[in-house]
């Protein structure tokens, strides 16, 4: 294609975005009048998926990689073209490095126990940061516990950013192993994923990506970050709940012992022993969950089709507006970055005198949803010397209405907690 008619589908996309509503894609948001702002705990489901996965069961379902029979041959095409869909996605070089879990958190479990018990020992040490998730931090902890290596924590700057001169100090010939999220679920800031793998891999040590908060957001290239594991959950980014996924490097994942074993995972079985099926199939076992896999590819499709750039730029727009109009109301303080580019959509918070379960149960009085609570990052909210906050956090599909309706909220909380204004 001419490189001048592909900018002009560029710009036609981006047009058609802009006047799109895509609440009217979205089951729940057309049948309900809520503003939904707890994107980061999981997104919703476009019809598109629904019918996916109903079509799924519909007309092709059968065991896949199981049955010798034309069904079965269906279902697991099926099966096999979504691992090839979430290839493409974060640009791995072969369908072998991609093994579905359940989600994030089981996708670090299998890189803690498989990877970490076996390959890490006594004097190394494990790197996480002060704002990961307990999904991301619970697992080494464990790791540490039974080999004896080192867990250290990198802490952030009042902003929620990592300096390189602390991450350069932080990195140690002995850091075997290093994991951290792409973007804060609490904070929403961008981390410096990429320098982390350069400093740890300038030391032979490997790193895993928590990308459940940035997949949705950003593009995802594996190979440009060159990190050893991502793992992400396909129910944030509008995918069935159950469905998630573990990028790992084919090097690393051979030499990886099964983290579950049973059905369909094993090449052969005798009495007493067995050998594995080849990769990613070894970190498969039994049932796999074939319909929200299929889910998960309609939703690869559906942000393909709105286009990654678009999400990126709607969102970053709906956070300035949201950003913005917080920061004028009195009592309201933001978690994080004073620059709402520094936030992905993810905008925590306190109000003075209010607890954030009261936030959380008044603004749901004006049907609006956020989280309140620890968000799974306790550490994190003891370093910034807080028990709880609230969040709201936002998805493309949110829009004015919804940021207008929250402000609204939020500005009467005080005064209908007997606070005054
Ligand atoms: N990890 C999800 C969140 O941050 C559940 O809300």
């Amino acid at each position: 294609m001419p490189k001048h008619s592909l900018t002009a589908s560029f710009l036609l996309r981006q047009m058609e975005a802009k006047m799109r509503n895509y609440k009217d894609d979205f089951p729940l948001l057309k049948s309900t009048d809520i503003s939904y702002l707890d994107n980061a705990a999981t997104e919703q489901r476009p019809a598109v998926v629904l019918e996916a996965v109903r079509d799924f069961y519909e007309h092709s379902n059968a065991n896949p990689l199981r049955g010798l029979y034309s069904l079965a041959y269906d279902a697991t095409e099926h099966y096999e073209n979504a691992r090839e869909k979430v290839r493409g996605f974060i640009k791995a070089p072969k369908t072998s490095e991609i093994v579905f879990t359940r989600n994030t958190t089981e996708s670090i479990n299998l890189v803690a126990y498989s990877y970490g018990l076996n390959f890490l020992h006594e004097d190394d040490e494990i790197l996480i940061t002060i704002s990961e998730h307990h999904s991301n931090i619970l697992p080494w902890q464990m790791v540490a516990k039974k080999t004896g290596a080192k867990l250290k924590y990198l802490e952030c700057e009042p902003d929620g950013s990592y300096s390189s001169e602390k991450l350069r100090a932080a990195v140690t010939e002995h850091t075997k192993l290093a994991a951290m999220a792409q973007v804060s679920n609490v904070l929403g800031s961008e981390n410096p994923v990429k320098e982390l793998i350069s400093l740890v891999h300038g030391n032979g040590g490997a790193v895993l990506v928590d990308a459940a908060q940035s997949a949705p957001h950003m593009a995802i290239d594996v190979s440009d970050l060159d990190c050893d594991f991502l793992a992400f959950s396909g129910h944030k980014m509008m995918a069935p709940m159950g469905i998630g996924v573990l990028y790992g490097k084919e090097e690393l994942l051979e030499k990886m012992p099964p983290f579950l074993s049973g059905g369909e995972m094993i090449e052969y079985v005798t009495r007493d022993s067995a050998t594995y099926a080849e990769l990613p199939h070894k970190f498969e076992a039994g049932t796999v969950s074939a319909g929200d896999a299929i889910g998960l590819s309609a939703a690869i499709d559906y942000i393909e089709s709105i286009g990654m750039d678009n999400i990126h730029s709607r969102e970053t727009e709906l956070t300035r507006l949201l950003f913005e109009e917080m920061q004028k109301i009195p009592h309201v303080n933001i978690i994080g970055s004073p620059d709402y580019r520094n936030h992905s959509g993810i905008v925590s918070f306190t109000v003075d005198g209010v607890h954030p379960h009261d936030i959380s149960a008044i603004l749901d009085e004006d049907k609006v949803a956020i989280r309140a609570g620890h968000h799974c990052a306790q550490p994190l909210h003891a370093f910034l010397g807080i028990r709880s906050s609230a969040r709201a956090s936002l998805a493309f599909y949110n829009d004015e209405s919804d940021i207008e309706r929250f402000i609204k909220s939020l500005k009467t909380l005080r005064r209908r907690m007997g606070l005054g204004e």
